[in-house]
């Protein structure tokens, strides 16, 4: 591949390309090349990472278009790390900043761990995102929160998250899965309720569907304002 196949995104470290049969593809410049099992291209003696949309809802919103406002020197909180796909692009594109990753699985926290180790800029913590006070002495003010935790109360969590740790200007992505929410109310009513929760101090930018990626969570995008 040729370095001018590469086209530049709005963020650090993000390109996408079009394969031969036309798709469009994601991938990051690798701040450290091995992710076991992952598939990377080459160009020009650097490594870069692709970013799968069907496995990453991170992915699935930049590929669809949206923008989150991420700099090479951002620090991020991000609850529900899991073993650290997205989790591992987000610190390629805050090379030069700080991802705070919590996980409460001992299982997955152990896969973070191996990915941590050589990214000096990704601190996994093993903690409960209900019970931010735990972590509170580990983390510092960040510039976004990002949420992917599958469970009931995520606008509560991600607000309890908030309260403590977001800077005024600091943006919010809350992934919801409306299903582990209430299986019986349609999607737009959940996530209206959802965004209800985030009160007054947050300006609401985007309620985004990740179709045809996945069609079970939406995304909300905030931002604080004061
Ligand atoms: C859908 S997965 C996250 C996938 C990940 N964001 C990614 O894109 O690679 C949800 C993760 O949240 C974790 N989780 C759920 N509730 C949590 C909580 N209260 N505190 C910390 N982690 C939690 C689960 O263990 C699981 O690994």
């Amino acid at each position: 591949m040729e370095d001018n196949d590469l086209i530049k995104t709005g963020l650090n470290n993000v390109f996408t390309f079009i394969t031969r049969d036309g798709s469009k593809r994601l991938v990051t410049k690798a701040l450290f090349p091995w992710v076991q099992g992952e598939k990377t291209i080459k160009v020009e003696k650097e490594e870069y990472r692709i970013w799968y949309p069907y496995h990453s809802k991170l992915a699935a919103l930049l590929i669809k278009g949206s923008t989150i406002p991420l700099k090479k020197d951002s620090t991020v909180l991000y609850l529900g790390a899991a073993n650290g796909t997205t989790v591992s692009h987000v610190s390629d594109i805050v090379s030069e900043g700080t991802v705070f990753a919590v996980e409460f699985s001992p299982r997955a926290m152990k896969d973070l761990i191996r990915i941590s180790k050589p990214r000096k800029n990704l601190i996994p913590i093993l903690a409960d995102a209900r019970h931010p006070d735990s972590y509170r002495n580990m983390v510092t003010e960040v510039d976004m929160i990002y949420q992917d935790v599958a469970q009931r109360e995520q606008a509560e969590r991600m607000m309890r998250n908030a309260d403590l740790f977001i800077k005024k200007g600091g943006c919010l992505v809350l992934i919801i899965k409306t299903k582990s929410i209430d299986s019986v109310k349609n999607t737009d009513e959940v996530s209206h309720n959802e965004i209800t929760k985030l009160g007054g101090l947050f300006k609401v930018m985007g309620k985004l569907n990740l179709n045809p990626f996945d069609s079970e969570h939406v995304a909300i995008i905030a931002l604080k304002e004061v």
